[in-house]
């Protein structure tokens, strides 16, 4: 049974494998992970395993950051990402926050998160080509397949 509980250190190995198994080795998401004490985290476990994450934290007063929504490709389209997405939406609104920012990645004509940003109101706000690669040159994207990575960041933002 999927349960959806708060992050607990004995899951920061998983955690750690989900990012890279789903991004790929020496993404920025590294540092995230590094550092998980200053996010919020919530993890989706099933019998105790780790299937999902959702990770964000305070930009800043008024801007919640959607750092990242993961599922194991067993777990998708099953509505984790909707409940994960949801729960950062009450979270915006029960803190007072104006709004959410997230970014989408686009490879090989496909954007990741599209679908679940916009069912959920999020706007496009700008993009930006080869935006890890320049930023992370020693990124290997399992998105794209390439080194240094060829992706676009799509901005997206949504107001509370
Ligand atoms: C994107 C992602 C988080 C969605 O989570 P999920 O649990 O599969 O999402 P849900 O089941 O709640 O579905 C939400 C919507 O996204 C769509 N969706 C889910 N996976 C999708 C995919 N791989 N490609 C395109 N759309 C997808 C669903 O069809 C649904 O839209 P609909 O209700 O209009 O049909 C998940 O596919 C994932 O972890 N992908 C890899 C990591 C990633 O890209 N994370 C997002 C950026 S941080």
């Amino acid at each position: 049974m999927i349960k959806y509980i708060d992050y607990d250190e004995s899951y920061h190995d998983d955690l750690s494998a989900l990012q890279t198994n789903q991004w790929g080795a020496n993404s920025d998401s590294d540092e995230v992970i590094e550092n998980i004490k200053d996010y919020i985290v919530k993890l989706a476990v099933d019998d105790n395993k780790l299937i999902g994450t959702l990770i964000f934290h305070k930009k800043n007063e008024e801007c919640l950051y959607l750092d990242m929504i993961v599922i194991k490709p067993d777990y998708q389209k099953m509505g984790i990402g909707t409940t994960f997405m949801q729960y950062a939406i009450d979270y915006a609104k029960n803190n007072h926050f104006k709004m959410i920012e997230s970014e989408a990645i686009e490879a090989n004509g496909h954007t990741n998160s599209k679908k679940l940003l916009e069912n959920f109101g999020f706007v496009l706000t700008r993009s930006v080509k080869n935006f890890w690669g320049e930023l992370c040159p020693d990124f290997e994207c399992k998105e794209c397949g390439n080194k240094p990575c060829t992706c676009t960041m799509h901005e997206y933002i949504k107001t509370i």
